[in-house]
């Protein structure tokens, strides 16, 4: 292919505020490219936002992280690819029934009546945040903490152990770590959870868990990987998106006081974060089944593709102005939680837990500040779900 790019995936973020400039370039000079990975190995990269849906739509690409072609973007990260993940690995036939075996569990009535536990929990961190010493990192004193408890809460899994679920969900997420830890932290958290289904299976409990013991529609090892996937994908990703969030709005006062203001913005402006932030660029990973076309291009059987999200989401074809932070536009459908059959299934809890929590810092704390200098703030950039490291805020 001429006049295509040289670029190696992953691409890191230089800026939480954009993507890399190698996505635009991609986009516009090859937006089906045929590219090399840190691993060494080639993938077909997606950088449109009709292509993107395209594939995710299509089951002729698998989701299954044990087939060979599977895009491993790292080096080791496909013997990592030995455990079972769950919902998100899976293929039809069996990808639909598990995943409706479980999605009652997040229906927007269900997030709904939740909503004022975890309104009650983002008090009580702020009021302790509040009553505590100035500067305090918003990550461990909000960001970290509310989704983890909630997650805890739906599942059954006691939140005293969070330090040991957070530090190995960090280790899995993260993209440059060797493959012994990335496989210890694997199997701590599946041993850690196969002891508890173990124990909720003699000592039943009225849990997410609990519930889908006593429905018996699933077996015990595939009961620990569910519980896996969402402990992992319930905590890290919101976390993630509360702080960023936060640091957007703390650079945008303009935002800020619109939705200060008019509380009735904030679900829109959710979405525009969500778009804006994408921060499960590095995700959206599949393998075509078939020799399918796509853009134009010809992806062959057992080819291994990624999408970008964070470049389908700046893609000005889709969003007008893409790289400006509007909070009034209409940000849907953005591509942050997937799209097609594995679209998020924690969508309405995630919206949510944002809406709570950025409504009430923004209502309670109406003066939140960095303690620091934005240049000196670290991002999680080899991560496959992006966020910053610390936010020290002040007020
Ligand atoms: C801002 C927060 C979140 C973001 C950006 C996010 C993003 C995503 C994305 C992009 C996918 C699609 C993966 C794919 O197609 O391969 C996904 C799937 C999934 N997410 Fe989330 N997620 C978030 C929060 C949550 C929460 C809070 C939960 C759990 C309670 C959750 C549970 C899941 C599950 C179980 C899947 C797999 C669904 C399936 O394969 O059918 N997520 N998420």
């Amino acid at each position: 292919m001429t006049g295509q790019p040289d670029v190696t995936i992953p691409v890191p973020r230089r800026c939480p505020f954009a993507p890399p400039p190698e996505y635009q370039q991609l986009r516009e000079q090859a937006p089906v490219a045929r590219l090399t990975m840190a691993s060494g190995r080639t993938a077909w990269v997606l950088t449109r936002h009709a292509d993107i849906r395209a594939v995710l739509a299509d089951p002729r690409f698998s989701s299954d992280r044990s087939h060979p072609g599977f895009p491993a973007p790292q080096q080791g990260q496909e013997l990592a690819s030995g455990f079972k993940f769950s919902l998100i690995s899976m293929d039809p036939p069996e990808h639909g029934p598990a995943r409706r075996g479980v999605a009652g569990e997040f229906t927007a009535r269900r997030m709904q009546a939740l909503q004022p536990q975890v309104q009650q929990l983002v008090h009580t961190h702020l009021d302790a945040m509040l009553a505590g010493p100035r500067p305090a990192d918003l990550v461990q004193a909000l960001a970290l903490p509310v989704p983890s408890l909630v997650i805890c809460g739906l599942l059954g899994v006691p939140y005293a152990d969070h330090e040991f679920f957070q530090t190995r969900s960090a280790v899995l997420l993260r993209g440059r770590v060797p493959v012994n830890d990335r496989i210890q932290a694997g199997v701590d958290l599946m041993t850690y959870l196969d002891e508890l289904v173990a124990r909720r299976e003699k000592d039943p409990t009225d849990d997410l868990i609990g519930r889908q013991l006593k429905a018996g529609t699933i077996e015990h090892g595939d009961l620990v990987s569910l519980a896996l996937l969402l402990l992992i994908a319930g905590h890290e990703t919101t976390a993630n998106m509360i702080s960023l969030s936060a640091l957007a709005l703390i650079e945008n006062p303009a935002a800020r006081r619109a939705i200060r203001d008019d509380p009735a913005r904030t679900p829109g402006a959710v979405e525009e974060l969500l778009r804006y932030f994408t921060i499960t660029d590095l995700t959206l990973f599949r393998v075509a089944l078939a020799d399918i076309e796509v853009g134009g291009q010809l992806i062959r059987a057992g080819e291994p593709v990624i999408s970008l999200s964070l470049a389908g989401n700046h893609d000005p074809e889709a969003f007008a102005d893409p790289g400006r932070l509007d909070i009034g536009r209409d940000a849907r459908p953005h591509l942050a939680f997937g799209f097609g059959p594995h679209q998020c299934l924690g969508q309405n809890l995630a919206r949510m837990e944002l809406q709570v929590v950025l409504d009430t810092l923004l209502r309670r704390v109406p003066d939140l500040n960095l303690a620091v200098r934005f240049e000196d703030l670290q991002f999680k950039d080899d991560a496959f779900v992006y966020g910053a490291r610390e936010l020290p805020v002040t007020w």
